[in-house]
């Protein structure tokens, strides 16, 4: 029986990204902190062909907790039309969406864009703030020129770089060792590699280039990894600060060191700093959401130098949350409880579509 009082949510996740498996990881733990006396949720896999299914609430609570263990249950079909879909279809009335994709086709504004054309409200970044946020090289150029420091990095195609590999990585020298080479978008560290020796270089960028058509080159910075949360409209709410400690063999936060290896990286949480770099760190975070032009939910990753300085690494328009993610932490430990974050988010996306719908169309008085 669905209660047609409460506000229907559907879930969208899973997905036709690298970050499928982690996608379910998250949108179970969603499910979990819905507040029940508010909202329906309506659960909507997306399974590795693309197609969307309706999944059972109960058992998505029941899934494992292991990347490798879980996924997208058999079950009625979704039409992606989802303004038919209001119509009857196997998810009846959907009044909102909160997608729960990470990555390609669900993080990247593509899946927001078939949300604003069906004219349902969804949570987090529209079409532009999640294209920017996807795709780290859009979005260090944005950085750099709004003045916030990033790692040096050169962004290669994959065209240029078959016509002339050799050509293509020789001027790479300069940007020193080691190097990190990373799809343009992507996430999860899948596809990341870190090269210490040049000899390894162009093995490096092949493997990225298998993920996306465009690759990033990167100085690799020796810093502590910090991340913050970003949570509302303009202005936005900062949490405090977390720290991704590494004690993996790849020396760096790779997709085993994330998920697989259970002690291949450890958080701090909060982070401890100063009160004056906390502080920094707020501001550039703000900041970064601010320039990259979000809306809702993102979670900033910086890099904190033996120095001192702040440099920002990437942004993530649809953070984990998944039982060790950072995000449902961090605003935990800043006094926001999973549940009341999740009605929050829901909130502010119901909130962002009434000032839309009172935008004026028309040039006619
Ligand atoms: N320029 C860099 N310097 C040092 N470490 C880096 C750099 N770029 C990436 N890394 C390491 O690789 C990890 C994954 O890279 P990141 O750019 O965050 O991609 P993803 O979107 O997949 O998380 C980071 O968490 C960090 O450990
Ligand atoms: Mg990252």
């Amino acid at each position: 029986m669905t209660d047609t009082a409460k506000l229907h949510v559907a879930l969208l996740f899973g997905g036709q990204s690298a970050e499928h498996e982690i996608s379910i990881l998250s949108a179970r733990n969603v499910l979990a902190a819905l507040d029940p006396s508010r909202f329906e949720a309506v659960p909507i896999g997306i399974d590795r062909a693309g197609r969307w299914l309706l999944q059972d609430a109960a058992r998505l609570l029941e899934s494992a907790r292991d990347p490798r263990q879980v996924r997208i249950q058999d079950g009625p079909p979704v039409s992606r039309d989802l303004l038919a879909a209001g119509a009857g279809g196997a998810a009846g009335r959907i009044d909102v969406i909160f997608p729960v994709l990470h990555g390609t086709m669900g993080e990247d504004g593509t899946v927001q864009g078939l949300f604003e054309l069906a004219g349902i409200p969804y949570v987090g970044a529209g079409v532009l703030g999640s294209a920017v946020g996807m795709d780290k090289d859009v979005s260090k150029r944005l950085l750099r020129e709004a003045g916030i420091p990033v790692a040096d990095f050169r962004t290669l195609r994959r065209e240029a770089f078959e016509a002339d590999p050799a050509g293509t990585l020789a001027p790479l020298a300069a940007l020193g060792l080691p190097l990190f080479t990373k799809p343009a978008n992507a996430g999860s560290s899948v596809g990341v590699r870190k090269v210490t020796r040049p000899s390894d270089l162009e093995a490096a960028v092949r493997h990225a280039f298998q993920f996306d058509e465009k690759v990033l080159v990167e100085t690799g910075v020796t810093a502590r990894e910090i991340e913050l949360a970003v949570l509302g409209g303009h202005p936005a709410s900062v949490s405090v600060a977390g720290e991704i400690v590494v004690q993996h063999p790849d020396g760096f936060y790779s997709y085993d060191a994330k998920y697989i290896d259970e002690s291949g990286a450890r958080l701090e949480l909060p982070a401890s700093l100063s009160a004056a770099t906390l502080a920094r760190a707020q501001a550039l975070a703000a900041h970064t959401f601010e320039v990259l032009e979000c809306d809702g939910m993102a979670r900033v990753d910086l890099f904190l130098t033996p120095e001192g300085n702040l440099l920002v690494n990437e942004i993530n328009t649809i953070p984990g949350f998944t039982a060790i993610s950072m995000y449902p932490k961090l605003w935990e430990l800043s006094g926001l409880a999973p549940s009341a974050l999740v009605s929050r988010l829901i909130d502010l996306a119901l909130e962002r579509a009434r000032r839309r719908a009172a935008l004026r169309r028309s040039a006619a008085p």
